[in-house]
């Protein structure tokens, strides 16, 4: 049996007395692709970030190539070839591709001998062997996001790591992106590096991982093969129940037309020529490629970038929503992709972050009323399954699918006629998944109208009464959940129909 590439023996860790982790041990081999499973606040992130030393641990200890690190430290961490590559890339917008390789390279104290013409020479080298097809001299913040990733994984192989570790790293990829990435994954694996792949899409770890580590609770619960390891096993093990209907969609009789855009375009957001209507009781898809316009149309109807032509309806009534607090009073409410960044406050904590926009609701004589709001905020946390030491915490302590819980909250306390939901279980584990979809269903059984923005076609496909479909800031197509079929939708998007 070869030596592991890296091992966590009996990782303990508790923050504020909450136990994260317990007794949990981890090996990684080269030429494997280990993936780590569980459901929301389950300790992965922790866990990968005990190996990084962002995060000390209360007891246990890494081994990295057969020695013993007592004391790990991100520095340390990376002169062992360990790279990590999270959801939200670290890179320098306003630095070129090849200065962010250089620097990230070269470390500061260096940086600044130039020789640019040999940088730029290893930048390409580099990009080269990742597959990216990324200019050296590209400013990084006109980069896309799997862009972005490429760069990182660049990164990751010039600075010769032999681990590396992906925490969602599919989140923000379409399903063209997710197949190159894990071209990549496979070549990086056969080269003989060691990747560490936590995911909640459970496919993906099928596809991809020779074994899987499944957390629960913070304890290990398994270290299994993929070999007849199935969904409902992967399930089983992570929830610890069974679990049925992913897609609860049920046919709701379609109410009146609550909101109606006209030939909206805005130009500052790049949309043209958007005529839709959502009708109460309906889930309304909209789909299409990354840079389709979906955000942009959402930010529209927001109120963020609001129309600069055509004409928005509500309930029949002409309206002019010219911010977000005008959206929220008109009873549109949105919960948007990046949480982490517009979602929520993350100083804040989640009694205060779920009544935000509903504080009407909770005060009394322009005092707010803290037990009404702690009574609405338990409410949700039970609904949503919030997993938190405490409702008292600052939503920055929590997981990050427990944070995306709670912005989802925030919006649903407001009560909304209209709630537009940007990938709504994007980071959200299957368990909690479903019971978003659940809900969703029962806020349309009560009249609401939901516009759902998703890249992932199963969710769409599965939820959807009807779906629209964006390409190139306008809308391309609208499909009834009797046509719509991944080809019919693809083709829309790619502009083949
Ligand atoms: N800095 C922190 N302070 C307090 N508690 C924390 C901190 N970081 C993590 N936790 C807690 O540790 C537990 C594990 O969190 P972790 O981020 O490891 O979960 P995860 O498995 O990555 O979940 P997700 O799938 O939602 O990303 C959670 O209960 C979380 O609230
Ligand atoms: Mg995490």
């Amino acid at each position: 049996m070869p030596e592991p590439l890296l091992q966590a023996v009996a990782i303990s860790k508790a923050f504020s007395g909450v136990r994260a982790l317990r007794d949990v041990s981890f090996d990684l081999f080269a030429g494997e692709v280990h993936a780590i499973v569980g459901e929301n606040g389950a300790g992965k992130s922790t866990l990968i970030k005990i190996m990084t030393g962002a995060v000390a641990p209360d007891s246990g200890t890494l081994v990295v190539g057969g020695r013993s690190v007592p004391r790990m430290d991100p520095a340390l961490s990376r002169s062992l070839g360990i790279a990590a590559i999270y959801q939200q890339p670290s890179l320098f917008p306003h630095l070129t591709v090849a200065e962010n390789l250089a620097f990230a390279l070269e470390g500061v104290a260096r940086w600044r001998r130039v020789n640019w013409s040999a940088r730029r020479k290893r930048a390409a080298e580099l990009l080269d062997r990742v597959g990216a097809a990324l200019h050296p001299d590209r400013l990084v913040e006109t980069l896309s996001m799997p862009e972005q990733q490429l760069l990182e994984i660049a990164k990751a192989v010039g600075g010769a790591a032999r681990v590396l570790i992906m925490d969602e790293p599919t989140a923000s990829l379409s399903e063209r992106e997710v197949d190159r990435l894990f071209r990549l994954v496979e070549r990086l694996r056969s080269d003989g590096l060691g990747l560490i792949y936590i995911s909640h899409r459970l496919e993906e770890v099928q596809a991809i991982a020779g074994r899987v580590t499944v957390l629960r609770d913070g304890e290990s619960v398994a270290t299994r093969s993929r070999d007849g390891l199935s969904r409902s096993d992967l399930i089983q093990l992570m929830t610890g129940r069974e679990l049925s209907d992913i897609f609860p969609k049920k046919a709701v009789t379609p109410g009146d037309v609550a909101l109606e855009l006209r030939d909206v375009s805005c130009r500052a957001a790049g949309i043209r020529n958007v005529s839709i209507a959502l009708r109460r009781g309906e889930i309304l898809g909209l789909a299409g490629l990354v840079g389709s316009g979906r955000t942009e149309l959402a930010g529209t109807m927001y109120g963020l970038t609001p129309a600069d032509a055509g004409e928005v309806l509500l309930d029949g009534r002409r309206v002019d929503i010219t911010s977000p607090a005008r959206a929220i009073a008109l009873g549109i409410d949105y919960v948007p992709e990046d949480r982490r960044r517009h979602g929520v406050v993350l100083e804040m904590a989640i009694p205060a972050n779920v009544t935000l926009a509903s504080l009407h609701l909770v005060s009394r004589a322009g005092f707010i009323d803290r037990d009404a709001e702690h009574a609405t905020a338990s409410r949700y946390v039970d609904a949503l399954r919030v997993k938190a030491a405490s409702l008292d915490d600052p939503v920055e302590s929590l997981s990050g699918g427990n944070q995306q819980k709670v912005a989802l909250a925030r919006a649903l306390a407001a009560n909304p006629t209209v709630l537009i939901l940007d990938e709504p279980t994007q980071g959200v584990d299957v368990g909690s998944k479903s019971e978003i979809h659940a809900l969703m269903q029962s806020l349309v059984e009560r009249g609401l109208a939901i516009l759902m923005i998703s890249s992932e076609l199963p969710e769409i496909l599965g939820m959807s009464d009807r779906i629209a479909v964006m390409r190139g800031g306008t809308i391309a197509g609208v499909l009834s959940r009797a046509e719509a079929t991944q080809q019919s939708l693809l083709a829309l998007a790619l502009g083949h129909a």
